[in-house]
């Protein structure tokens, strides 16, 4: 089993949409192994996307991010970091493959629902920012 971090972002919060993505997940055999549903505040979202530093998004990323509650969740799975990018589909909805949980319910490039990490090591590092061990 290996581990990775999801977030369900303010835009599916906001729409009632919690349950649909937790269910989508474990229908694809991920464990939720953590949750905690939090308001980050904007220093915690900068911190979150340091590795966007100075891209023309960052700002409105962090705006959108702080607007409403978010639910980080640590997911186990084998193969848990690509299997989760393949589940939740491309960053903008509009390129999404059909069937993932951007192309379902992201509505757009930005507001596209829910994060996933990228890699173990980043996994790593994102369950640390909001989990302790
Ligand atoms: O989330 P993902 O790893 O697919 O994409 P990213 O390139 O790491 O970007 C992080 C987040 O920034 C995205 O999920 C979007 O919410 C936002 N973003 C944006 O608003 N406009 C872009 N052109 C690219 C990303
Ligand atoms: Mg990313």
């Amino acid at each position: 089993m290996s581990k990775t971090l999801l977030i369900i972002k303010p835009d599916a919060t906001e729409r009632n949409l919690v349950g649909h993505v937790i269910n989508r997940l474990e229908r694809a055999r991920f464990k939720i192994a953590e949750i905690r549903l939090v308001r980050l505040t904007e220093q915690q979202a900068r911190q979150f996307y340091a590795v966007h530093e100075g891209k023309p998004f960052l700002e409105s990323l962090v705006a959108f991010m702080t607007s409403g509650p978010v639910i980080p969740m640590m997911l186990e799975k084998d193969n848990a970091v690509e299997d989760l990018r393949t589940l939740i589909g491309a960053t903008d909805p509009a390129k999404a493959a059909c069937g993932t949980i951007r192309y379902e319910v992201g509505r757009t490039i930005e507001k596209n629902s829910v994060h996933a990490s990228d890699s173990d090591e980043n996994a790593a590092k994102e369950v640390a920012f909001f989990f302790d061990a």
